[in-house]
């Protein structure tokens, strides 16, 4: 017995989901062009690499930014010495200004009201820490992110209450399912504290509607509990309709009772892993109206502080007004293109994705090419992408979809050229699953399967993705 904590032993963290198991698999055999042309290809891995050259193209031009110097004179001692936890103002500033400007600049925000803390990983716990005791539950809509099982539970002890979201809306939240996710969590004798919600969702790459918001503000007012918005890929909306910020609707709620409370009940998490591109700098915020949570989250964040050496790097590239606005509109267009390749490509192997606007994957339905209608199956039709077709991609069932057969694929980690020969390895698969059917269709084992794929292409719904004409036309 090795004594240890039972922290370390539990498995909240969720880190043996396929979701991490796949990233395994694909690090024993990642494809190479050269070296191991039939390798994994990572198709599950949110990451921007899109716009690595318009950073790139910064720093040559501002050279002093990084080698740590102002105005010719070495900063280095300032950098290096004990820096607090408030964060260095210029770098703070320039958060609140990128993040007013990815909101259009519709909202103001303020930087006394903003944590700064190692990623939206720490984001996300600090906030648990702060709003929740062990036992305490947050409802998340499903599918929600495979990561939050570790980031909100595993060393709060707090716990997740699923709402259910279906493909027959588009996966939306309604009243009803954040009701019944209410009294689920009563039944399982939880105090519900909080609703979380990802906004541009992942893994869903769409974002929620004035409506949606509007929802979940109304409920949160009415139960008495909080309300965090995960906005890590607010930059990333790519297509209409617009990224819309939970602060901005709250700030038209002058309907609500006791707007100033319900006002400190909601909380911004926020992070340049994503649309920046920078996952390995471990730069995020929390943003919060409440003061309280503002004062304890700073002094948590002793736990992941941001290095000084990163905040001015970035507060200097962030305060360059004209870099910014350049990249959040550059990288947006190459978002948007990688997403039509990949549309497309599905498309061409007859498989359709959820119509989406954001982020750095589709949400792809694969049902029709599962053998039976349960989550086994979607294991097994994973498993076969990842050691057969040679495409680490993401099971629906490691975020918590609530129906078998939909997985994430990302498009902004690789080259074009390499998600074009994860396309043609994905249709080769369905034209061999598919050829496999029609031809063992005769002896009747199969011939419920291929007449399912019929089915069920019959059967999509208008969320899902239709190609325009112009698409269609361009696909071939
Ligand atoms: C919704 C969401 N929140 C938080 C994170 C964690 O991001 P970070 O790298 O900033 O810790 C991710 C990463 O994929 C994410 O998708």
């Amino acid at each position: 017995m090795k004594m240890l904590s039972k922290k370390v032993t539990c498995n909240t963290h969720g880190q043996d989901s396929s979701y991490f198991l796949g990233w395994q698999e694909y690090e024993k055999n990642p494809y190479d062009e050269i070296k191991n042309p039939n390798g994994i290809i990572q198709m599950g891995l949110a990451e921007n690499q899109l716009s690595f050259d318009l950073i790139e193209e910064w720093l040559a031009k501002n050279p002093e930014a990084a080698s740590l110097k102002r105005n010719g004179e070495s900063i280095f001692r300032e950098l290096a010495l004990f820096q607090d936890y408030h964060g260095i103002p210029a770098f703070k500033d320039g958060m609140i200004q990128f993040m007013e400007e990815i909101r259009g600049n519709r909202v103001s925000l303020d930087s006394s009201k903003l944590v700064l803390t190692a990623g939206s990983t720490p984001a996300n716990e600090t906030l648990m820490f702060c709003l929740t005791d062990p036992g305490d539950a947050f409802l998340l809509p499903t599918p929600y992110y495979a990561g939050f099982d570790r980031d909100l539970k595993w060393r709060t002890g707090a716990e997740i209450v699923p709402i259910q979201c279906n493909s027959s809306n588009g996966f939306k939240i309604t009243q009803s399912a954040l009701e019944d996710a209410y009294s689920q969590a009563s039944k399982l004798n939880l105090r519900v504290k909080g609703v979380l919600i990802t906004n541009p969702s992942n893994p869903l790459g769409t974002t929620m509607s004035h409506q949606e918001l509007n929802l979940l503000l109304s409920f949160i007012a009415s139960m008495n509990i909080h309300l965090i918005s995960d906005e890590i890929y607010s930059g990333t909306v790519f297509s209409s309709p617009n990224f819309i910020s939970i602060m901005e609707v709250l700030n038209e709620r002058h309907d609500l009772m006791d707007i100033e409370e319900v006002r400190n009940r909601v909380h911004v998490v926020y992070s340049l892993s994503k649309d920046l591109g920078l996952p390995g700098f471990r730069v995020g915020a929390i943003y919060s109206n409440d003061e309280m949570v503002v004062s304890a989250a700073t002094k948590m964040s002793s736990f992941g502080l941001v290095s000084s050496q990163t905040q001015h790097l970035l507060s200097e590239m962030l305060s360059d007004k004209k870099f910014t606005s350049r990249y959040i509109f550059e990288n947006q267009i190459r978002l948007k293109h990688r997403q039509n390749m990949l549309i497309r490509g599905l498309y061409n192997s007859g498989i359709s994705c959820l119509e989406s606007n954001a982020g750095l994957f589709c949400w792809v339905d694969m049902r029709h090419l599962l053998s039976s209608n349960t989550f086994e199956a979607e294991l097994e039709l994973w498993k076969k992408f990842v050691y057969k077709v040679g495409l680490n991609i993401s099971p629906g069932s490691s975020f918590h979809c609530s129906e078998p057969g939909w997985f994430r694929l990302c498009f902004a980690n690789m080259s074009e050229k390499i998600l074009d020969i994860a396309m043609k390895r994905i249709k080769k698969f369905v034209a061999s699953t598919i050829n496999t059917t029609t031809s063992t269709a005769g002896n009747g084992k199969n011939r419920h399967h291929s007449g399912k794929i019929n089915h069920t292409r019959k059967l999509l719904t208008k969320w899902v993705f239709r190609l325009s004409f112009n698409d269609r036309e361009n696909g071939r």
